[in-house]
């Protein structure tokens, strides 16, 4: 006897091999809640609908408390020979409540039940990443306050451009993370519609409430044509692309930590916890965290490709190619919400060496625009004030000097407007403060900008 659901049009049984290539219950039965709620909910209204007795309903309700309490204490089951977790799932709900159970896939298919699974999995994958977002944001705030007068210099091409704050450095990356929890909270709204009820490709012929369903399993809508409803994956693609970002992002700042974290620069040290050492140089302690995580941007940038890939060729509607998106989408998950938790978790082990951060600083003649815009503001044109301050940067090289080292008349040699004032604009502290206003690298804009940042995230 063969146990295939749809083996009695067939002659004889698929191969081990193609059994195996075609199944996908090893990495699909993470999806066993979701499939359960769905099927509760399709059975919910069939009842109410009148398509299945009352009797029926309950037995569905009894065999998949059952299953449940299974698949939570390891007990459940699963076999390759039936393909996927819906018909695992199905299948013990057969033998468990007999007629019931095979009544329950009535008005459904496959099809739209896997749509629903993933959807409801994206939806729940959303909720924690914008958790973890959100405690990320915040240790980044702490930080950020902390160090809201810290000098450092900001760097273009990796040359010392002007003196900034490090507050206002990590603000940068919590504008970047916001950014990320709205794309993934916008990507929501369109997760969050049910495509049960488009059965196979073309709606059913049972007097189904859709709309009851999407009630019940707390979606917005209904996809409105059936044919899209089981085919298109854009929602998944779309969750990976804001995913990637967000890798992209963090990839961005493991850079910077790395580099910080280096004896050449030494601005950082990160706690020993997020650290390894090697096994053959005694003195070694590597920033390993931050590394991985610019690694692993690599695979979940890959998933993304994956997926587009996978959608770009497939006529409509469903085709078994489809069973593909699962395991790039469950990686990517897996790779967001463990780096996510690790740097929340490291931005309070981050220990800032204010003293090598305005060493640095005060290499590089980081204050030469303030001492072309106080030419500007003496009346001078932009560009004259440009070439005049080049010129005293060139001679300062020449001499292995700061621009501050200078006596005043040496800087009027460059242009007779320099007056004695000329020494508070020179400073670095005097710079970043002087730039203040929204957005500005200021010490005050730094408080404000954190206040401003924590308000938001408690609105979410
Ligand atoms: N395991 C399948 C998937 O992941 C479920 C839908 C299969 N439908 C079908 N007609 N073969 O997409």
């Amino acid at each position: 006897k063969k146990s295939e659901a749809w083996s009695a049009r067939f002659n004889e049984p698929v191969s081990d091999l193609v059994k195996r290539y075609t199944a996908s219950v090893f990495f699909d039965k993470r999806l066993a809640l979701f499939d359960i709620q769905g099927s509760l909910a399709h059975a919910e209204m069939l009842v109410a609908q009148n398509i299945i007795n009352a009797r029926d309903h309950a037995d569905i309700q009894r065999g998949m408390q059952q299953i449940l309490s299974e698949i939570e204490s390891g007990q459940f089951v699963w076999l390759l020979d039936l393909e996927d977790v819906h018909l695992n799932i199905e299948k013990r709900l057969t033998e468990l409540v007999g007629d019931a159970g095979k009544r329950l896939h009535t008005g459904r298919s496959r099809n739209d039940q896997v749509a629903t699974d993933i959807r409801l999995y994206v939806r729940s994958s959303i909720d924690t990443i914008v958790g973890l977002l959100g405690d990320f944001r915040s240790a980044l705030l702490d930080l950020a306050e902390q160090h809201a007068a810290t000098i450092m210099p900001g760097f273009t091409h990796m040359q010392v451009a002007q003196p900034i704050t490090f507050g206002h450095h990590v603000l940068a990356y919590v504008e970047m993370f916001a950014r990320d929890t709205e794309r993934m909270l916008d990507c929501r709204k369109r997760v969050n519609r049910l495509p049960l009820g488009a059965a196979a490709l073309a709606g059913t012929t049972f007097p189904i409430d859709r709309l009851c369903v999407a009630k019940t399993l707390g979606f917005d809508d209904v996809c409105h044509n059936s044919l899209d409803a089981v085919s298109d994956r854009d929602f998944a693609i779309e969750f990976c692309a804001a995913a990637a970002l967000i890798m992209t992002h963090v990839s961005r700042m493991s850079e910077e930590l790395v580099i910080w974290m280096s004896p050449r620069v030494g601005f950082i040290d990160i706690a020993d916890r997020f650290c390894t050492g090697s096994s053959i140089m005694p003195q070694k302690k590597n920033p390993d965290v931050p590394e991985l995580a610019r690694g692993k941007t690599g695979r979940v940038n890959g998933h993304l490709i994956a997926l587009l890939t996978l959608m770009k060729g497939q006529p409509l509607a469903y085709n078994k190619d489809n069973q593909e998106d699962k395991e790039p989408l469950f990686d990517t998950v897996d790779t967001i919400v463990d780096t996510l938790r690790i740097f929340a978790d490291m931005a309070g082990g981050i220990t800032v060496k204010p003293e090598a951060m305005r060493a640095a600083a005060l290499q590089g003649y980081a204050t030469a625009t303030d001492l072309a815009d106080y030419l500007v503001k003496k009346g001078l044109p932009f560009r004259d004030a440009h070439e005049a301050v080049a010129l005293a940067v060139r001679t300062c090289v020449d001499q292995g000097c700061d621009l501050s080292d200078m006596r005043l008349e040496e800087l009027q040699k460059f242009s007779s407007l320099v007056q004695e004032d000329v020494f508070a604009v020179l400073t670095l502290e005097g710079s970043v403060a002087a730039r203040n206003h929204v957005g500005g690298t200021a010490p005050e804009q730094v408080k404000l900008a954190i206040a401003r940042a924590r308000q938001q995230l408690a609105a979410i």
